[in-house]
């Protein structure tokens, strides 16, 4: 399952690419508007942080307006990938860029009709917003776990990007329901790595080697 990471903060994405854990990006208005940036900027500086996509989504809820700012979004560098709503005019949108070849990342998902509708408009990647299911008591997992049973059942190739990630759990639940990729805030990208009995284990390791006198180097 591939990594992006869900931010448009710079530093958190450099630093977490420096481990080599990403393998690219989402953004969105809510994310620009948290990273107090300029839009096209920060997008520009974050394509040229990793090399994977970076999603990059259009603000306009009109199919003409969503074109004009997916081709200046396409612009701004080779791994943009245009991001549109799950609307009739996100869809039309999302077929037209396609036969264009601009990669398209179907957001704001939130059935397996929509999905659907999402993989037959060509959509490069569809983003099934777990967390916001879970918040109103519906089944986010469940969402992801319909969605790949139909993609599969009809060879969809458009990628399932489990999205609104809100847990360690979330990550391993969606990895094991076959997503393709998890968009993960930061702070839960380095906490998948952490467990007190590594530590502790690493501690007495540390402890033990010391009481040998050597040294490696
Ligand atoms: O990628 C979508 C994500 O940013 C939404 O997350 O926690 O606002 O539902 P959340």
């Amino acid at each position: 399952m591939k990594f992006f990471v869900d931010t448009a903060i710079a530093e958190e994405i450099r630093e977490l690419n420096d481990y080599g854990l990403l393998d690219g990006v989402t953004t969105n208005p809510s994310l620009i508007a948290k990273s107090g940036r300029d839009f096209k900027e920060v997008v520009a500086e974050i394509c040229a942080i990793v090399d994977g996509p970076v999603s990059a989504e259009v603000a306009a809820t009109d199919f003409d307006g969503m074109m004009v700012e997916a081709r200046i979004l396409s612009a701004l560098a080779a791994n943009v990938v245009v991001k549109l709503p799950l609307t009739l005019d996100g869809l039309k949108a999302c077929r037209a860029l396609s036969t264009e070849g601009i990669h398209t990342n179907v957001t704001l998902c939130f059935s397996a009709n929509q999905a659907l509708l999402a993989a037959k408009a060509g959509a490069s990647y569809i983003s099934p917003f777990i967390g916001r299911l879970d918040d109103i008591n519906l089944d986010g997992m469940a969402l992801i776990h319909e969605i790949r049973a139909i993609y599969d059942n009809y060879g969809f190739e458009t990628e399932i990007l489990a999205a609104s990630i809100r847990s360690a759990n979330h990550v391993k639940e969606a990895a094991l329901a076959g997503a393709d990729v998890a968009t993960i805030p930061p702070a839960v990208i380095r906490g998948l790595a952490q467990h007190p009995l590594t530590d502790k284990g690493l501690d007495q390791f540390i402890k033990d080697w010391t009481s040998t006198g050597q040294s490696i180097r």
